[in-house]
């Protein structure tokens, strides 16, 4: 049997294919209610159901937001929601073209016996939940675990790779780029593994990796040209042609950084659709823009649609600052 998506047509195209259509990547709003808590707490707002509620009307309803992204990562709470006219978000979204996605692990907790490693919960029950979402309109899914470089990786958190597991390996530390990358070639390699004896046909996944860069806190910044290099390389040596779409995920960077980082990157020719997948640098000028105040309402779509853009200009190679 081939995993993980069977039914993938979205508007008369294979799904992943639609996602990873040029110029276009995913806008990540997945946010459990807790981070979004803390994304709300950033502008003095409460984290009601309402306000999470209204910051997402606010994003999913930017005009024009299909001219950029092709697929948006909802939480459950955000699938199940509406506008406050009633408009299914998920019918806002169809509208313009986006594939609603969701987010199916159920975060992380503390990995038992490690040293200080977490790992990621919700195969209990994903068979069930998988199948209500998708009746909710939800055509893909993501999965996130993470690993942590001052730490770990352990064997033991190594083994635990299932197959559809996006590994994020975080940006905390002070390590170099050299680390980051034999830790990506590891946990890579360890995945397509298990990809590859669970009969997963890659044709039909989006990978979600985290960029090749130094720890955060080292002590020196990678031009976006080193970055390229030593990710495409990581890509190159670690993920097969036939993967359709790598959607890179922000893990921290600024939003200028995230956009130059992935420009650098389609400068030059490769074997897949490398695209985005952010959040926090997708939204960070949107939350300071908006304040949570309706008349800033436009003025935060707007700088939405300018990340956007940017980032599609980036998809294509063609963005300049
Ligand atoms: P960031 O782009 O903020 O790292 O979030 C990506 C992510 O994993 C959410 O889906």
């Amino acid at each position: 049997h081939q995993l993980p998506f069977r039914d993938v047509e979205f508007h008369g195209l294979f799904m992943p294919k639609s996602i990873a259509s040029p110029g276009r990547g995913i806008l990540a709003i997945d946010e459990s209610n807790a981070t979004c808590g803390k994304r709300l707490a950033s502008i003095g707002l409460d984290n009601t159901e309402g306000n999470r509620q209204t910051y997402r009307q606010l994003l999913l309803t930017t005009p024009g937001l299909g001219d950029y992204i092709s697929g948006a990562i909802l939480f459950e709470e955000t699938l199940y929601q509406s506008t406050t006219d009633g408009k299914k978000f998920v019918d806002c979204l169809c509208d313009e073209n986006i594939v609603p996605g969701i987010k199916v692990d159920k975060g992380l907790a503390p990995l038992p016996g490690s040293n200080n490693e977490s790992w990621c919960q919700g195969l209990d029950g994903l068979a069930s939940r998988s199948a209500s979402y998708y009746k909710q309109g939800a055509r893909f899914a993501k999965w996130r675990t993470v690993v942590s470089i001052p730490c770990g990786p352990s064997a033991l958190a190594d083994n635990g790779l299932v197959p559809i597991v996006e590994p994020e390996i975080l940006l905390d530390g002070d390590h170099s780029i050299e680390r980051t990358l034999e830790v990506a070639d590891r946990v890579w390699a360890e995945v397509f593994y298990y990809l590859a004896e669970n009969n997963v046909m890659l044709e039909g996944i989006l990978l979600k990796p985290s960029m090749v860069t130094p720890g955060a806190e080292h002590k020196e910044k990678a031009s976006p040209e080193t970055i390229a290099k030593f990710t495409l390389h990581m890509l190159k040596r670690r993920v097969p042609p036939a993967v359709p779409g790598i959607m890179f995920l922000s893990g921290g960077q600024s939003e200028v950084e995230a956009t130059l980082n992935l420009n650098a990157m389609n400068q030059t020719p490769n074997p897949w659709h490398v695209s985005f997948s952010y959040a926090r640098a997708l939204q960070n000028s949107v939350l300071k823009t908006w304040q949570g105040r309706p008349w800033n309402t436009e003025a935060a779509q707007k700088a939405l649609l300018a990340r956007a853009k940017a980032n599609s200009l980036a998809q294509l190679g063609r963005y300049s600052a």
